[in-house]
C-alpha cells in the first residue's frame, strides 16, 4: 500500500483534502518514488472545483509534477531502480509512489535536488511555450505580466536568454527580484500603462502574460496588436483575439516536450533557480494550498509524500 492525497469533494482544501491508503500503483512505464512535488495553481482550482465538478472524478486525484527515485521501471525505458528521475507530465505526484509513462520520466542533472527539480517543469515549460509561441526574439521588447511568479520568472530568464529586453510585473517587495532576473520592474495597479511606457526605451513588441487580469490585457492591448499579446490565465478575454494557452494544441505540447532537457540543464547549471517558499508534508498539505490560494511570498510551494 501507499499514502496519497486526495480531495474528497470539490470545495475549500482544508475541508475536502485527505490521505488515503491506496494499493501501490503499477500501471505505468517507470514507478517512482516520490521525494518531492511541486504544489502549482491548478491544483488549487483543481480541487476548489473551478475546473468542474464532476462527482465522477472523485476522489481527485492530485499532482503533476514530481521528483524521486526509480522503484522499478520496463525495461525498455532505459531506467533502472534507484535512478533520480523528474517526472512531468504526470497525475498523481502528491503520493508516495506514481507510476509514469517513459516519456514523462526525465534523468535528474547530478547535484539538482529533489525539490527544486519538483518545482521547475511545470511553469518552466508553461514559460517556454510563451516564449515560443510569440517567437520572441533580440528585436523584441516584452512586458510580462507576474515576472516574479513561478510561470513569470522563467518567462523572464528565457526572454532575456534570446536578447529580448524584459519588462516586468510585480508587487513593489518582489522588484529586486525581478531585476535580478533582467528584466525592468514595474508597479501593476494604478499608472501601470505610464509606468511601462516609462521602463521601456523603445517600443514594446510583445506581451506575455501570467495574470489573467483585465487590466494585464488591457494594458498589453494598448501597447501591442492582439496577435502579440499570449496568456496562460486570460480566458475571459479570447474574443480580443489574443493568444490564450493551456498546452492542448499539438504546437503547446511539442513545445513543453522540447523544453524538459533544456529547463534541466539550465537548472543544473544556475541560470534558471527555483525559489522555494515552504514544504509540508502530505498531512500538512492544505497550509501549502491555502497559503498558495492567497497573497503568498515568491517560489514554490514543495509537498514531502
Ligand atoms: N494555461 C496554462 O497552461 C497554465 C500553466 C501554468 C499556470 N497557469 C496559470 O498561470 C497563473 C500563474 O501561475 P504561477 O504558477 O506562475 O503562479 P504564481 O507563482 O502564484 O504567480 C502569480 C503571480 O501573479 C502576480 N499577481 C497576483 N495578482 C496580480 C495582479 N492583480 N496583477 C498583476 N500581477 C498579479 C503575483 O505577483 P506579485 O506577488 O509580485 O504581486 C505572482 O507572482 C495561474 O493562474 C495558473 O493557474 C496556466
Amino acid at each position: 500500500m501507499t499514502r496519497k492525497l486526495v480531495a474528497t469533494a470539490f470545495g475549500a482544501p482544508r475541508e475536502v483534502l485527505t490521505v488515503i491508503d491506496v494499493p501501490r500503483p503499477s500501471d505505468g512505464d517507470v514507478i517512482v518514488d516520490v521525494k518531492a512535488a511541486g504544489l502549482n495553481p491548478f491544483d488549487v482550482k483543481s480541487v476548489k472545483g473551478v475546473m468542474g465538478t464532476d462527482p465522477a472524478r472523485l476522489p481527485l486525484t492530485i499532482g503533476n509534477e514530481g521528483a524521486g527515485v526509480v522503484r522499478e521501471a520496463a525495461a525498455d525505458t532505459g531506467f533502472v531502480a534507484g535512478d533520480r528521475v523528474v517526472v512531468y507530465p504526470a497525475s498523481g505526484t502528491f503520493a508516495q509512489t506514481v507510476a509514469v509513462p517513459a516519456g514523462s520520466a526525465h534523468r535528474l542533472p547530478d547535484g539538482v535536488g529533489f525539490d527544486e527539480a519538483a518545482g521547475l517543469l511545470l511553469a518552466g515549460a508553461t514559460a517556454f511555450d510563451l516564449v515560443e509561441t510569440l517567437d520572441i526574439g533580440a528585436d523584441d521588447t516584452v512586458l510580462v505580466h507576474g515576472g516574479a511568479g513561478a510561470v513569470g520568472s522563467i518567462v523572464v530568464v528565457l526572454a532575456v536568454g534570446r536578447g529580448a529586453t524584459a519588462i516586468a510585473s510585480a508587487s513593489p517587495r518582489n522588484h529586486d527580484a525581478v531585476r535580478a532576473l533582467g528584466a525592468r520592474p514595474v508597479s501593476y495597479g494604478e499608472g501601470f500603462l505610464y509606468a511601462v511606457r516609462e521602463a521601456a526605451s523603445s517600443p514594446v513588441t510583445a506581451a506575455i502574460d501570467t495574470v489573467g487580469s483585465d487590466e494585464a490585457i488591457d494594458v498589453s492591448l494598448a501597447l501591442v496588436g492582439a496577435d502579440r499579446v499570449a496568456s496562460i490565465a486570460a480566458w475571459g478575454r479570447v474574443d480580443d483575439g489574443i493568444t490564450v494557452l493551456n498546452g492542448s494544441s499539438e504546437a503547446s505540447k511539442k513545445h513543453r516536450r522540447d523544453a524538459v532537457e533544456p529547463l534541466l540543464a539550465a537548472l543544473a547549471d544556475g541560470r534558471v533557480t527555483v525559489e522555494i517558499a515552504g514544504t509540508s508534508t502530505l498531512d500538512d498539505a492544505a497550509d501549502a494550498f491555502e497559503a498558495l490560494a492567497g497573497d503568498h511570498p515568491r517560489g514554490k510551494y514543495i509537498l514531502h509524500p
